[in-house]
């Protein structure tokens, strides 16, 4: 079967299960507390022994994979025991803002790469590969861009921002992503794509040609498009695989140097809405297409668990391993960084914190650079996980 009329019964397929997801929706969400509770019981008894004494970043070579996470420069900096934990962990490094727009470009004509450049030194250090993130994103915008950028003038803008960044670092990225959630199905668009911009400027082409821009300054580099709310089964979810998977289907038949997709993975303990099978389609059709497939952003938000503390790391373990046992199955995913690795240093303490106001946990370490469960779930899933 032609690789077309194979991706068509797939995509019937998609928009067939994405329909019927929305119209048992209500019926599951009723059932959501049983579910849930059922869910929660279960991770609680789960087994979280792991073997032996090698580091995350050691269990996932002998699987021919790579494991890292992202952090921000002051965080190596002020706190070296941190710094010894993260060199112990990690096989690779992305940092978290300062490679964004507002972190690099002070000014329309000028960048500033001394925090970047700081983490790289300490990536190459510590012999660790070194990710960006990212140059096309509609979330972390300079406060000139909005004044300065217009429809005239945004290619320029553009193309100059990802053949500077992309020269600057030339031959010493593991991966780019290249273009960050691009995709947003509620916008109403045919395909798919979020009004930012970027889109408003250039029109869609804008995401083709960031790849090729960032293909031409750094022929050496994975090339990765990068999205969220990819990894549970609800209408809005599903129909964002779709539309994420025909994206990528256009930018490889135009021949666009896109080489893989990065699933952030920011998940949700005790989410009932966990469909194996489909995610497991959805990993499948996009390794269909060549590209190989990254963990980018994994962290696992407890805001609506259980105040103690053995519970809430049971759960967030049991939901992190059950994720990943799946996500690793699929052997074109290369790589998993989670979003921090202490919960020190978690976005999600502002972003989504708990109604109790005790501190979240959603991370390998806790804010004492201490191993927890979920550190032995990534441990687990690793060991666990077929060879590349
Ligand atoms: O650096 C400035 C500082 O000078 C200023 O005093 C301070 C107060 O306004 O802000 C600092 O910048 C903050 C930046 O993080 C660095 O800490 C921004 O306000 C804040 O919005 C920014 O948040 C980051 C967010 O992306 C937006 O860029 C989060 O730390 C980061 O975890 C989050 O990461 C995103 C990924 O890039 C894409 N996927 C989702 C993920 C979570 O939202």
């Amino acid at each position: 079967m032609s690789n077309e009329k194979f991706l068509t019964r797939r995509h019937i397929l998609w928009l067939s299960l994405a329909t019927l997801t929305g119209i048992n929706a209500c019926t599951k969400d009723r059932l959501w507390e049983t579910t849930t509770k059922n869910k929660m019981l279960n991770s609680l008894a789960r087994n979280s022994k792991i073997v032996g004494k090698l580091s995350l970043k050691e269990r996932a070579a002998a699987k021919g994979l790579i494991y890292g996470a992202a952090c921000e420069s002051y965080e190596l900096s002020e706190n070296k025991e941190f710094a010894t934990y993260f060199a112990q962990e990690c096989a690779i490094l992305v940092p978290e803002n300062e490679l964004k727009w507002a972190a690099l470009r002070p000014t329309p004509d000028k960048f500033d790469f001394d925090k970047s450049d700081q983490l790289l030194k300490y990536a190459q250090t510590h012999k660790m590969l070194f990710r960006g993130h990212t140059f096309v994103w509609h979330g972390s915008f300079p406060k000139w861009f909005q004044e300065k950028v217009n429809s005239k003038n945004a290619e320029k803008f553009l193309t100059e921002h990802i053949a500077t960044v992309a020269s600057h670092y030339a031959g010493r990225i593991h991966s780019w992503d290249v273009v960050n959630e691009a995709i947003e199905t509620k916008h109403g668009r045919t395909d798919g794509l979020r009004n930012t911009p970027w889109l408003k400027f250039l029109g869609s082409q804008y995401i083709e040609l960031a790849f090729r821009v960032a293909a031409e300054a750094d022929p050496k580099a994975l090339l990765v498009y990068n999205d969220y709310n990819l990894e549970y089964d609800y209408s809005d979810s599903n129909a964002k695989k779709l539309a994420v998977l025909k994206l990528l289907e256009r930018l490889k038949s135009k021949g666009t140097p896109v080489h893989a997709l990065g699933i952030q993975s920011h998940l949700i303990a005790s989410q009932p809405h966990f469909n194996t099978k489909k995610l497991r389609i959805f990993l499948s059709d996009v390794a269909s297409l060549g590209l190989k497939i990254l963990i980018t952003e994994l962290d696992v938000r407890d805001y609506k668990l259980p105040a103690d503390i053995t519970q809430r790391d049971r759960m967030v373990a049991a939901a992190c391993e059950e994720y990943l046992s799946v996500v690793l199955d699929e052997k074109a995913v290369i790589a998993v960084l989670s979003w921090g690795l202490s919960d020190r240093y978690t976005w999600l303490k502002n972003f989504a914190p708990r109604p109790d106001k005790l501190p979240v946990r959603p991370l390998p370490l806790d804010s004492n650079f201490q191993r927890k469960l979920t550190w032995n779930a990534i441990a687990r899933a690793f060991d666990n996980a077929p060879k590349r």
